[in-house]
């Protein structure tokens, strides 16, 4: 990996129509974490943020119980008297909340992106499809927030599929649940990119074009699900992450640099970490505070990790360009920041900064990170 010496890359400063500076995410990035409900972002102004990444509680798995019943007692009572789908409702009840407060913290134009999975489980005697999805989609769209079109994520898995049910006899088995859903959402309209400053800046942020290729496809198929084992003594036993790669990518689809990204149920904090290698700001709110050693050992250790992963991608790159000349393709543009031969003329300006430093301001709640542009990569052009 090559990192060069010298300054740390210019200031990133973008103004977004009708909206004054202090909403700027400037300079470098900031990570702000909350640890408190989010059913009320007192610290958001209206329309502050650019694109939520985020991943909740499920409703009706069986991990999420407890915590459904600490915000509402009636939900275990419904759940011991086997009436699981007034329990459902209540937990999308409590969800709601915060689904709400995100329409009041979007900005117009912003995308709300929403990985779930449905449930099936067995309440009393009936074994029944709890679809969280369908009941998000219904709740975003009262809330004025607009559909688009998703993605499905199946996970590869290595274990074979545990089937469910009677066997090979027919009628009585059950199609089994390998995929979860990521729900992407708008708040008004296209979002509009004003100035020649934020045009060049959306062009820094551009990606590969075959990256967009397997990004923007409505499956997803070729992203493991994250390791869940923490530390046994720690305050979870199971992380309920998801891989890095997930947020990592709708950051880089849904935003640009220097925007503000919103997580509402952080969790081990991997949103904040994938915002901060897409050099854009975060804000997280998570509601279990046992759970900032974990976030703030990820933030400070996210440096190198990030700047591996972004050499990564352009090594990749390099891969794809060296197999399609091996086939006699052409490329007829070349991005001279990272020094690698392009298909598209949008490629031509991708601009990759490596973390420099990432400093805590108040260690578990508030970090700053400065960077540094890439090395182009030695060879021909
Ligand atoms: C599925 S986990 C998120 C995992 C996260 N994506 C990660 O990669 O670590 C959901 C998290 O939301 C938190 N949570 C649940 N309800 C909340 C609320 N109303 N406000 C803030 N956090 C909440 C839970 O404590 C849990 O850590």
């Amino acid at each position: 990996m090559q990192i060069p010496s010298g300054n740390p890359s210019d200031p990133i400063s973008i103004m977004y129509p009708g909206h004054n500076s202090s909403k700027m995410c400037n300079p470098d990035t900031t990570h702000r974490i909350y640890f408190e409900k989010s059913h009320e972002m007192k610290q958001l102004e209206d329309e502050s943020v650019d694109l939520v990444v985020t991943s909740p509680p499920y409703p009706m798995i069986s991990m999420w119980d407890d915590l459904f019943t600490s915000m509402s007692p009636e939900i275990g009572l419904q759940l011991n008297t086997e009436n699981g789908w007034i329990a459902f409702d209540m937990m999308h009840t409590e969800l709601d909340k915060t689904w709400g407060e995100l329409y009041r913290v979007m900005r117009n134009g912003g995308l709300v992106c929403i990985n779930v999975g449905d449930a099936t489980r067995k309440v009393g005697n009936e074994f029944a499809l709890y679809s969280s999805h369908s009941r998000i989609t219904e709740l975003m769209l009262q809330h004025g927030f607009h559909a688009l079109t998703g993605i499905l994520w199946r996970k590869p898995t290595n274990s074979p599929n545990k089937f469910m049910g009677s066997g090979m006899l027919p009628a009585g088995a059950y199609i089994t649940l390998e995929h979860e859903h990521i729900l992407v959402f708008r708040k008004g309209g296209k979002r509009v990119f004003a100035t020649e400053k934020e045009r060049e800046n959306r062009r820094k942020s551009s990606y590969f074009w075959e990256e967009r290729n397997r990004w923007f496809s409505d499956i997803w198929q070729d992203l493991k699900g994250a390791s869940q084992i923490l530390d046994p003594e720690g305050p979870r036993k199971r992380s309920a992450a998801f891989p890095i790669e997930l947020p990592f990518r709708l950051i880089n689809m849904f935003s640009v640099k220097g925007d503000t990204v919103l997580d509402p149920f952080l969790g081990t904090g991997t949103t904040s970490v994938a915002a901060l290698m897409s050099q854009r700001c975060s804000i997280g709110y998570e509601m279990d505070e046992k759970l900032s050693g974990i976030i703030h050992e990820r933030i400070t250790n996210s440096g190198s990790i990030s700047n591996a992963y972004l050499m990564d991608r352009v090594l990749k790159h390099r891969e794809f360009v060296s197999n399609q000349q091996e086939l006699g393709k052409q490329f007829k543009y070349h991005n001279d920041h990272l020094g690698v031969p392009v298909k598209e003329r949008s490629e031509q300006y991708i601009e990759l900064n490596l973390v420099k430093k990432v400093s805590p301001i108040e260690p578990g709640r508030h970090y700053t990170t400065i960077y540094e542009p890439v090395k182009p990569l030695p060879g021909r052009r």
